[in-house]
This record gives structure tokens, C-alpha cells and sequence, in this order.
């Protein structure tokens, strides 16, 4: 990078798109070319181009001609004098200097990708004369200044990334012209404003991603049109308004990401709607009132990520119709009444977090059926009762928290005893092979679980274990494998002394 001279680069450029305009005028390149370039021939002047020693590489991507071998300089304004041009990909280059206005002048151009090419400055408004353009990508880069209205001009325009740049200022409203635009990516920016209620033109939207600026106001009910958006994403933002019931028309949305901003009212029912939603992330927003029941509608749903919020009420039972879940946060808002039974019907529920609410009533039993939990946090309500022994059953669960409620009973480790020692050990290390180490692993072991018992055999003395300790060392009876917690517990372990292989049972 970086060797080539400005003006051989200048001369790169031009070469290249101009056996790029041959190229695409004498081949229409068929989507099914995408994998297998070599399958259709290169004009001449292509491939004179690759005899001049350039380094055009084929394509293996979206991409039919990529040429990335370090070209810098930036953009000749040259650039205006191909005016036949219809395919332009730069991208991955590190050009550097700005986007020349003379870009204008490629009314003929279909696709511009200049996607990661440190080009800088402002987006010139003549980019709306490229009547032609079907897609668009001038993501990550450093281009600042505002998104020009003219952009709305672009009509054919099918994506449009501008994601990952530093673009200030509004969306204009006249991205709503941009009827046939089915990816619009503005993330990463530091947009502010409101998002124009036009975008509610956008009908055949597929991808709308706004996250990451500094957008403010309300979401635009006219969101409501966009019926063929499958994926949503608004977060981390400055978005104050409430959610619009309108929201429940995007019959086609399977993501849906408003975490992060800083919306208030309550979550519509109209939610319910969305039976093709498989994330739903409303998190760190002030929604208030309580979870609408129509949410167990959502059978689709694989993740709920409603934290960090002022949610009240209960948690609707209807939560048990949510059988694709695996991921549950309910954790940081004001959630009170029972956790439902409905819960146990989730089988495949792998994290529960409904942490710092005040839940109250009960663990209900029915958590100990779910079977593939790793992780359950339920710290910080106001829980009653007793630890359901079901908990110690669950064999994946790898993080457990109940602490700051009212519980009472046993830890459910207590009831793990049928557990063997080996599954508690740190599974990065092997386990001893030397019966020594192994019997002085599990005398430590068995004298802390004596001193945790609330009926020990014996009571441990620090005398005692200071003699335990000093005496001569035993190697254990049986194969580490086989011993159990329970041994443990109720001191049912055999040694034998390395001397003699005399079998003490160990009342430590
Ligand atoms: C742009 O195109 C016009 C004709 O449409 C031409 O007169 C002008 O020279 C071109 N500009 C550049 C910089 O090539
Ligand atoms: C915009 O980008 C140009 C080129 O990178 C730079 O020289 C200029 O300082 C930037 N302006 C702002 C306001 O960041
Ligand atoms: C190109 O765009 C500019 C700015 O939008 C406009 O003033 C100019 O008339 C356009 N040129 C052509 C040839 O359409
Ligand atoms: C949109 O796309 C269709 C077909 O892909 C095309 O006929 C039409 O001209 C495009 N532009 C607008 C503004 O609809
Ligand atoms: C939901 O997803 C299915 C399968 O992906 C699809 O066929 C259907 O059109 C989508 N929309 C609705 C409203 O069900
Ligand atoms: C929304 O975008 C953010 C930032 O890129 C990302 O972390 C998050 O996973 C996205 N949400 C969804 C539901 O895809
Ligand atoms: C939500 O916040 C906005 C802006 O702060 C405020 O105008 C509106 O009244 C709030 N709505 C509710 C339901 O609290
Ligand atoms: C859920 O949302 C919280 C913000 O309240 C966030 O910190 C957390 O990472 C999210 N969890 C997941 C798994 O995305
Ligand atoms: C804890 O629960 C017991 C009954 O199990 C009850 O008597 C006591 O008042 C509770 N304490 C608090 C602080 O809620």
C-alpha cells in the first residue's frame, strides 16, 4: 500500500474503468456469475489490462471485476469523462481525498461501491444526477458534512449503504423518493433530527438500519407501511417517544431492535401482531406499564431482551405459548407479581435473567424442567420459599444467582450430591493420576463439606485438621472417578496408607 505514485494511480483508475465499461457494456453479468467468474470471458481490453501486470482480481464475491492492490491518490476528477460507465468498484482501496463533484457526470452508472477506501469530505450533491444507480456503497469511510437532499433523486436506487462514516445533519426527507430501495443502512453516523416520516414511502424496504447516531423525536407512525421490512434496527439513539401501535403492521419483521434509546408510553399489543419476529430488543428505553399479554402471540420468538426499563405488573403467563425461546431478559425494571409456572413450558429456554425487579411468591418447580438452562438470575426480588430441589437437576446450569430475596432452605448444591467429584473440577485440567494427590484432594474436600454440614458425623477441630495435614499422606482407595459428592458429604471415603495398603475409613 501506499508505493504507487498519485499520477500512476490516476492512470490505474482510468484504466480500470474503462475496461470496466467495456467489460459491463459487452457483458451483462448474470447473478449466477457471482461464485464463478471464470465462467465468462474478458474483453480485450480486460485482459490487456491484466497483461499490463495491474492485478485485477477476479471476483469471488458480489463483486465481477475488484481491484485491490493498493491503488491511493483519490478520485480524479478525470473520473467525469467516463460518462458510459456502469459498474465502478473500488472498494477496499486505500484512496483517500474526497468524492470529486465530476462523479455527477456517470449517468450511466448502475453500481458504485466504494466501500472502505479512507475517502473523506462531503458527498457531493451531483451524486443525485446518477439517475441510473441501482446500489450504492460509500460505507466506512470518513465522509462528513450532511447527506444531501439530492441523493432523493436516485430513483432505481435498490440499497443504499452509507453506514460507518461520520455524516452529521438530518436524513433528508426526500430519501422517502427512493421507492425502489430495498436495504437503507445510515449506522455509525452521527445523524441527528428526527427520522422523516417519509421513509413510510419506502414499500419495498427489506433492512433499515439506524443505529449508533443521534437521532432524536418520535418513531414515525408511517413506519407502519413499510410492510415488507424484515429487519428493524434503531438502537442507540436519542429516539424519546412512545412505540406506535402502527408497529404492529410489519406483518414480515423478524428482527426488531429499539434498545438503547430513550422511549417512554407503554409496549402497544399491537406487538402481537409481529408472529414472524424471532428477536425482539426494546432494552434500556423508559417503557413503563406492564408487558402486553398479546406477547405470547410471538411464536417465533427466539430472543426478548426488555431490560432496563420501568416495566411494572406481572409477567403475562401467556409467556408459556413462547416455545422457540432461549433467551429471556427481563432483568432491571419494576416487574412485580409471581414468576408464571407457564415458564417450565419453554424447553428451550437457555438464559433466564429477571434479575432486580420485585417479583414476588414463590421459584415455581416447574424451572427444575428446563433442562438445557445455563443461566438463571433471579437476585434482587422479593422471592419467598424454598429453593426447589428441581434446580440441582439442571445439568447445564452454569450460573445461578438468588441472592437478595427471601428464600429459605437449602443451596441446591446440597441436593447435587449424586454429582461426582470429577464433574466439579476444573474440566481445563486433567484430573490427578497419582492416587496421593488424588486422596489429598479429597480429604480437603471432605473436611470443608464437614465443616458446611448441619449434622457432621464430627465437627472438624482446627487441631484435627492440622493433625489431618500432617499425617502421613494416603493415597485414596477407589478411582477418583468413582467418587461422588455424596461420598463426601457423609465421609464414606476409603484410604489406604501408601506403607502397608491398610484400609482406614476416614471419620475426619
Ligand atoms: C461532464 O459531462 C459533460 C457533458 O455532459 C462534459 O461537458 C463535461 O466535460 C464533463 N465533465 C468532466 C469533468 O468530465
Ligand atoms: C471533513 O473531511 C475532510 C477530509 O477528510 C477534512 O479535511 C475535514 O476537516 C472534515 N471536516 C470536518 C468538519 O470534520
Ligand atoms: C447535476 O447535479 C447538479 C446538482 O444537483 C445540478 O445543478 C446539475 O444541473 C446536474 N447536471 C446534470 C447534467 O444533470
Ligand atoms: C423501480 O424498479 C422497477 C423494476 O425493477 C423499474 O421498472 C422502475 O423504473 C424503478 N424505478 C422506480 C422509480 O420505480
Ligand atoms: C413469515 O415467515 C414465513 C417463513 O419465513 C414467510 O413465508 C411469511 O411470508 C412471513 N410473513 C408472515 C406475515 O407470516
Ligand atoms: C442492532 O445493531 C446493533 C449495532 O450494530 C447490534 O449490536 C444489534 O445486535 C442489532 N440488533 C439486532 C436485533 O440485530
Ligand atoms: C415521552 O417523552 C416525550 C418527550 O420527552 C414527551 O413529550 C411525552 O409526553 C412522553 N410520553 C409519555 C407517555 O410519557
Ligand atoms: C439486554 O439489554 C441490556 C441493556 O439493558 C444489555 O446490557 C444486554 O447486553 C442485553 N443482553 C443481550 C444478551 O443482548
Ligand atoms: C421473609 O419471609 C418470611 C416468611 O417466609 C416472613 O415472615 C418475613 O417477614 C419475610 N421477610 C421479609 C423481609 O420480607
Amino acid at each position: 500500500m501506499g508505493n504507487n505514485t498519485i499520477s500512476s494511480s490516476i492512470y490505474s483508475v482510468m484504466l480500470l474503468a474503462i475496461s470496466m465499461a467495456a467489460c459491463v457494456s459487452t457483458f451483462a453479468v448474470p447473478s449466477s456469475a457471482k461464485s464463478s467468474s471464470s465462467s465468462f470471458s474478458f474483453s480485450a481490453e480486460a485482459e490487456a489490462l491484466l497483461n499490463s501486470g495491474c492485478d485485477l482480481a477476479s471476483s469471488t464475491g458480489e463483486i465481477p471485476f475488484e481491484y485491490s492492490s493498493g491503488l491511493t491518490g483519490g478520485i480524479p476528477v478525470e473520473i467525469g469523462t467516463l460518462s458510459k460507465l456502469t459498474y465502478l468498484d473500488l472498494s477496499f482501496n486505500e484512496l483517500r481525498g474526497a468524492l470529486p463533484t465530476t462523479l455527477g457526470n456517470l449517468t450511466q452508472l448502475v453500481h458504485l461501491d466504494l466501500m472502505n477506501t479512507y475517502i473523506g469530505g462531503p458527498i457531493p450533491s451531483t451524486i443525485g444526477n446518477l439517475s441510473a444507480l441501482a446500489h450504492l456503497s460509500l460505507s466506512s469511510n470518513k465522509l462528513n458534512g450532511s447527506i444531501p437532499p439530492e441523493i432523493g433523486n436516485l430513483k432505481n436506487l435498490v440499497k443504499m449503504d452509507l453506514g460507518f462514516n461520520n455524516l452529521r445533519g438530518p436524513i433528508p426527507s426526500s430519501i422517502g423518493q427512493l421507492s425502489n430501495l430495498t436495504y437503507l443502512n445510515l449506522e455509525g453516523n452521527q445523524l441527528s433530527g428526527s427520522i422523516p416520516s417519509s421513509v413510510g414511502h419506502l414499500s419495498n424496504l427489506i433492512y433499515l438500519y439506524l443505529t449508533s447516531n443521534q437521532l432524536s423525536g418520535s418513531i414515525p407512525s408511517s413506519i407502519g407501511h413499510l410492510s415488507s421490512l424484515t429487519y428493524l434496527n434503531l438502537s442507540s439513539n436519542r429516539l424519546c417517544s412512545s412505540i406506535p401501535p402502527e408497529i404492529g403492521n410489519l406483518k414480515n419483521l423478524e428482527r426488531m431492535d429499539m434498545g438503547f434509546n430513550i422511549l417512554n408510553g407503554s409496549i402497544p399489543s399491537s406487538i402481537g401482531r409481529l408472529s414472524n419476529l424471532t428477536y425482539l430488543f426494546l432494552s434500556s428505553n423508559r417503557l413503563c406499564g406492564s408487558i402486553p399479554l398479546e406477547i405470547g402471540n410471538l411464536k417465533n420468538l427466539e430472543e426478548m431482551n426488555m431490560s432496563s426499563n420501568i416495566l411494572n405488573g406481572p409477567i403475562p403467563s401467556s409467556i408459556g405459548h413462547l416455545s422457540n425461546l432461549a433467551h429471556l431478559y427481563l432483568h432491571s425494571s419494576q416487574l412485580d407479581g409471581p414468576i408464571p409456572r407457564e415458564i417450565g413450558k419453554l424447553k428451550n429456554l437457555v438464559e433466564v435473567d429477571m434479575s432486580h425487579n420485585n417479583l414476588h411468591g414463590p421459584i415455581p418447580r416447574e424451572i427444575g424442567k428446563l433442562s438445557g438452562l445455563t443461566y438463571l438470575a433471579l437476585d434482587r426480588n422479593d422471592l419467598v420459599g424454598t429453593i426447589p430441589n428441581e434446580l440441582a437437576s439442571l445439568p447445564y446450569l452454569e450460573y445461578l444467582d438468588l441472592s437478595q430475596n427471601n428464600l429459605s432452605g437449602k443451596s441446591p448444591y446440597k441436593l447435587s450430591e449424586n454429582m461426582m467429584i470429577t464433574d466439579v473440577l476444573d474440566a481445563r485440567l486433567l484430573p490427578p493420576t497419582n492416587p496421593i494427590v488424588a486422596g489429598d484432594m479429597v480429604l480437603v474436600a471432605t473436611m470443608a463439606f464437614a465443616c458446611l454440614h448441619p449434622q457432621p458425623k464430627s465437627r472438624p477441630s482446627m487441631l484435627r485438621l492440622s493433625q489431618e495435614f500432617l499425617s502421613r499422606r494416603k493415597a485414596l482407595a477407589a478411582p477418583l472417578r468413582t467418587v461422588s459428592l455424596w461420598n463426601l458429604w457423609n465421609q464414606k471415603m476409603d484410604f489406604v496408607h501408601q506403607s502397608n495398603e491398610q484400609v482406614i475409613s476416614a471419620q475426619v
